[in-house]
């Protein structure tokens, strides 16, 4: 077969594409208390007003014990490298994030609020799993261009080794529902993180084969 048969066959779906592998099983993505659970415009948390058991202190924020630990070892290896990572936004309760996207729909609008700040109840925040970091300068804090700075690089490049994915990747706005946030750091532990980045999957739903969440729906 030729080669432009070959895709022409491929095409018309009588080969079938080779499977992609699927995430590994046994991992809890819909309990609220899951260090693995998913949250999107189509996963609301269950409870919406859901609150973690505990939460402990990182340097003004809060986090779920774990995802404090991983925090603590990732960014005490930036330091090593000279790299000052600062947490500016951690755990945030159903109402403060009422109160933040609130603040973007009477700022921008509904439309733009949705792609920038989860509704209360879908918010990875409020899981205690998400930080949203800076660099200790300021520079470019919760704007795309963090990803240009030593600590939105250091991120990128070593956040997986501690259980951290970037959730919000540029280009994906279409998968999660959101504009990228090179800042926006969600553990969802060591294994998860690596695998992504062994597969280069970008996103939990790819990873987890679930549909793209890009609104809320009806
Ligand atoms: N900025 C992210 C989407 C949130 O509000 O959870
Ligand atoms: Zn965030």
């Amino acid at each position: 077969m030729t080669g432009a048969v070959a895709g022409l066959v491929l095409s018309l779906g009588m080969i079938a594409p080779p499977v992609m592998a699927a995430a590994p099983e046994g991992y809890d993505i819909n309990s609220a208390s899951s260090l693995q659970v998913v949250v999107n415009k189509h996963r609301q948390l269950n409870p919406a007003a859901y609150v973690p058991a505990s939460l402990v202190r990182v340097q003004g924020e809060r986090l779920r014990s774990q995802a404090a630990d991983a925090y603590k070892q990732f960014a005490k290896a930036a330091k090593a490298a000279g790299v000052n990572v600062m947490p500016i936004s951690g755990y945030r309760s159903y109402s403060e994030q009422a109160s933040l996207y609130d603040s973007y729909v009477r700022q921008y609008g509904q439309a733009t609020a949705d792609t920038i700040a989860a509704r209360p109840g879908y918010s990875e925040h409020q899981t205690g799993l998400a930080m949203d970091i800076g660099n200790a300068s300021g520079t470019c804090a919760l704007q795309a261009c963090f990803a240009n700075t030593p600590a939105g690089q250091w991120a990128a490049v070593h956040g997986w080794e501690y259980g951290f994915i970037i959730r919000y990747p540029a280009g994906a706005g279409a998968t999660t529902g959101y504009t990228y946030e090179p800042w926006h750091l969600r553990y969802v532990g060591r294994a998860i993180a690596e695998d992504m980045q062994i597969k280069k999957i970008a996103t939990l739903e790819d990873y987890f084969s679930l549909e793209a969440a890009p609104d809320y729906l009806p």
